[in-house]
């Protein structure tokens, strides 16, 4: 079997999903790729508490080109966005174009862009009315919540939901998405490569 894809999960705060990334690696259901690498945009934040519990190498990475620089040097070939608040910089896009997936907390293209992430997500999709919520997972390109959707969960909106019980809801199929389009998405990459 062809060697598993370098992946690089980038954060900036909780890292549930990371987590949920790391257990499934642990579990051997990620097997076409390999967490080697977790990059924060700053320091003292939990996900980093995360990684250093599962032996991961972590690294806080405030500008892009430090950035880019950890992820050249570690010879990642897939990243992952899980919680990262920071726009990549063009150079960083097109270094890993088409090989960099996002999570967001929402249907894409709807409730997506600049501003659009944590409570400020659910925040309006409650307010909308909304009777559908979900999360997506995207290849990124140069805008906030762009590129490709490749694959989605749909959860219903119930009555008398908050911000706060609508992302828990979402949260829990995040953790079970995200790890399966990665490993989905490092098989096609191994047969591409
Ligand atoms: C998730 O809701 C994800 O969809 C969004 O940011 C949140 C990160 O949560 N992009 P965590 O840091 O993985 O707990």
């Amino acid at each position: 079997m062809p060697d598993p894809q370098r992946i690089a999960v980038l954060v900036s705060g909780g890292g549930s999903n990371l987590e949920a990334i790391l257990e499934a690696q642990k579990a051997g259901r990620l097997s076409h790729g390999r967490v080697v690498l977790v990059i924060s945009s700053r320091a003292g934040v939990k996900a980093l508490e995360r990684a250093k519990k599962f032996d991961i190498e972590t690294r806080v990475a405030e500008k892009q080109e430090d950035l880019l620089k950890a992820l050249r040097d570690a010879r990642i070939q897939v990243v992952c966005l899980a919680g990262y608040l920071k726009h990549l910089s063009n150079e960083v896009v097109a270094a890993y174009r088409g090989r960099i997936l996002n999570i967001h907390p929402a249907l894409l293209p709807q409730y997506g862009g600049a501003g659009m992430y944590g409570h400020f997500v659910h925040e309006a999709v409650v307010k909308a009315g909304e009777k559908e919520s979900g999360c997506s997972v995207h290849v990124v390109d140069e805008e906030f919540d762009h590129g490709p959707v490749i694959a989605q969960t749909r959860v219903p909106v119930m009555p008398g939901d908050t911000a706060e019980t609508l992302a828990a809801r979402i949260l829990v199929e995040e953790h079970k998405l995200y790890p399966k389009v990665i490993e989905e998405f490092c098989k096609k990459m191994v047969n591409h490569d």
